[in-house]
């Protein structure tokens, strides 16, 4: 299959990697997408977090997590001491997946997830920035991330906010996606899960004070 490494620049800097996957062709996902949404970030960034992929606002604005996820990362940035600034923040997957619904007030995109087809076609971008950077602590938002790094048995309710070493990273833990939380209708368990996703980053403002 074809995987996003037919279109890697020679020189594998964080700007040549950038300018490179704006041309990227190597899965379907690209036709419908406005725009490669690239991770960003201080190429010295000590912390790497990796989401699912551009959503609707990302893909219109070409920033990662600008949108509602993004609001909900950065609020519980803010309470666990991490700043954003100093982070790298990337995607498994660099273009919006959705569908096109009607209603009654107009076209809506819905997110969809991606298949492993376009995450094994993607992937090669996500380890070029891992390989770039070398960060000290990678953080995983949701299953998705989670399964690229960990493998395909990572569950998160199981394994959530454990450390462990990978392949690009000394320390690497997957905790809540916040579109997840978002969704979750049970207002205890959202809190709940909220609190999760604040004590699992405050590892990273603790390992990096
Ligand atoms: N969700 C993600 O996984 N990534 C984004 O950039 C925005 C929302
Ligand atoms: Fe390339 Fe990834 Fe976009 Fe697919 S989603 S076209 S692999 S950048």
């Amino acid at each position: 299959a074809e995987t996003a490494t037919k279109f890697m620049p020679e020189l594998v800097d964080l700007p040549a990697l950038q300018k490179a996957a704006e041309c990227c062709r190597a899965c379907p996902l690209h036709q419908h997408a406005t725009q490669t949404v690239f991770g960003e970030g201080p190429p010295n960034a000590r912390v790497v977090f990796v989401g699912e992929q551009p959503g609707d606002r990302e893909d219109r604005e070409g920033h990662p997590f600008v949108g509602p996820a993004g609001q909900l990362l950065d609020e519980s940035l803010q309470i666990a001491g991490v700043k954003r600034d100093e982070i790298y923040i990337t995607n498994v997957v660099k273009h919006f997946k959705f569908t096109e619904t009607d209603t009654p007030r107009g076209k809506r995109r819905l997110h969809q997830k991606p298949n492993s087809r376009e995450v094994f076609a993607c992937r090669p971008w996500l380890e070029a920035e891992l390989v770039a950077i070398k960060p000290e602590f990678v953080i995983c938002l949701g299953a998705t991330a989670a399964q690229a790094l960990f493998g395909r048995d990572f569950r998160i309710t199981k394994d959530r906010g454990r450390r462990r070493q990978t392949e690009w990273c000394l320390n690497t833990l997957a905790t809540w996606h916040p579109a997840a939380i978002l969704r979750m209708p049970d207002h205890q368990r959202q809190l709940q899960m909220r609190q999760q996703l604040v004590s699992d980053l405050r590892q990273v403002s603790l390992s990096t004070d």
